[in-house]
């Protein structure tokens, strides 16, 4: 099959996502382990000239058999959550190569992703003044800066701004070195995260020079924790992240602004999308098809409890109805089952849609299973992973009991 995209050469065939939702059942979430192989080792070569270490931002996709492969390909892990840290721990990463990029979270918190040794992110003063009088010099901590930078796909996954809330504010430098020096801290290193989506390799630029400004203040700093926000295409001409230009703009910089304490500093990524996105697929079937006058519907067997990022981000995933691919072509707008409108698409060219078809949704892999739910009581999806041509079953959809699991009967 020829991949639908330049980026796709590894790609599962429609083949193979049939005998996938005919053996587990639809819906279903379908990883492909080599396309996530390529994409990790894409980074690696574009970046092969500098000493750049790749956390995979896991908040994309923590099935825990995705954490292990991720893991034996060589990358390291990005967190957002301690739990995230436990589900790294479990996957046998090692405590140095797991990073924690908190927000907004109890002080209780930090100090468990502490005792458990892994690098941590902290994002506001009074969570660093608290980590200052507990562990003074002793334990390397990194601060995650808000450079005042508006980037990204659109304004709920930009995260660098001057109205957001993520990080310490650039401007309040001052404020961070005085209690640097108050509590002795170390501070390993300083991170930034624009945005998720982000296009335009000027703006990691433009972070860099924000911190290049500030690096000489901070003493024993031994990398810049440059986050995540690769784009990749989710439809044929699509603008995506020139990762190979961001590796050489990136290389320039650092090179042009020796650190001036001392030895080169390590950059580090947290890419979470560009890892996963375009490894996953999300198979649905056909309920109904539905005539209007203005409108063709076809209600699949999801919703965006399953899949919210159009809904939520108004995303564009690219659907093809792998049950009858030399359909004449018709215009359909695809919708879910829950009890509200939700839209997948708005009037998309399909090939024709009976009911039973196999839809596929395209680059399901970040943030699609990871932000499901179980609204209107629908059951989570199953998830497969397709390694080496075998599918394997790495989560079993829900079953009835498991919507009462935790719910109390008092009554
Ligand atoms: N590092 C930090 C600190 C982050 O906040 C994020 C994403 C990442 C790395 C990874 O970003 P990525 O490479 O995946 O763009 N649910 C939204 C995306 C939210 C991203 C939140 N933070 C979506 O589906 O588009």
């Amino acid at each position: 099959m020829k991949p639908y995209l330049r980026s796709m050469s590894q790609q599962l065939t429609r083949q193979q996502l049939i005998d996938v939702a005919e053996k587990f059942g639809t819906p279903v979430y379908v990883y492909h382990a080599e396309k996530i192989a390529e994409q990790y080792n894409k980074l690696k070569t574009a970046f092969a000239k500098s000493d750049v270490k790749i956390f995979y931002a896991c908040k994309a996709l923590t099935n825990i058999n995705i954490l292990k492969y991720v893991r034996s390909i060589g990358a390291s892990i990005d967190c957002s959550s301690i739990n995230e840290v436990k589900l790294a721990l479990h996957a046998g990463f090692d405590s140095p190569n797991i990073l924690y990029t908190s927000n907004g979270i109890a002080f209780e918190e930090i100090e468990e992703a502490q005792s458990l040794g892994v690098h941590i992110n902290i994002d506001s003063l009074s969570n660093l003044e608290k980590f200052g009088k507990k562990f003074g010099h002793s334990y390397p901590v990194g601060i995650r800066l808000r450079p005042n930078i508006l980037a990204g796909g659109n304004l709920k996954i930009s995260t660098g701004h001057d109205k957001s809330k993520f990080g310490i504010p650039v401007d309040q430098v001052d404020k961070i070195i005085a209690l640097v020096e108050k509590h002795d801290l170390f501070i390993r290193d300083l991170h930034i995260h624009t945005g998720s989506e982000i296009t335009d390799v000027d703006v990691f630029v433009k972070g860099i020079e924000v911190l290049f400004d500030i690096i000489p203040l901070f003493k024993e700093l031994e990398f810049i924790d440059l986050g995540g926000g690769f784009k990749v295409p989710y439809k044929e001409d699509d603008s995506e992240t020139d990762i190979t230009l961001l590796a050489q703009k990136v290389k320039e910089a650092f090179d042009n602004h020796p650190n001036p304490n001392g030895k080169p500093l390590q950059v580090w990524f947290e890419p979470g999308k560009f890892i996963v996105s375009e490894a996953g697929y999300f198979i649905t079937r056909a309920n109904v098809v539905k005539e209007t006058s203005a409108t063709t519907f076809v209600s699949v067997n999801s919703g965006f409890s399953h899949l919210i990022r159009p809904m939520f981000y108004n995303s564009y995933h690219r659907i093809e109805n792998i049950s009858r691919p030399n359909g004449e072509e018709k215009k359909y707008s695809v919708v879910g089952n829950i009890c509200e409108t939700d839209t997948f698409a708005w009037d998309r060219q399909l090939n024709e849609v009976q009911e039973g078809d196999y839809l596929v949704f395209y680059n399901a892999g970040a943030y699609g299973f990871e932000m499901s739910s179980n609204y209107n009581s629908r059951f989570k999806p199953a998830e497969v992973l397709v390694k080496d041509g075998v599918a394997h079953l790495i989560r079993k959809r829900d079953e009835f009991d498991r919507l009462l699991a935790n719910q109390v009967e008092v009554l």
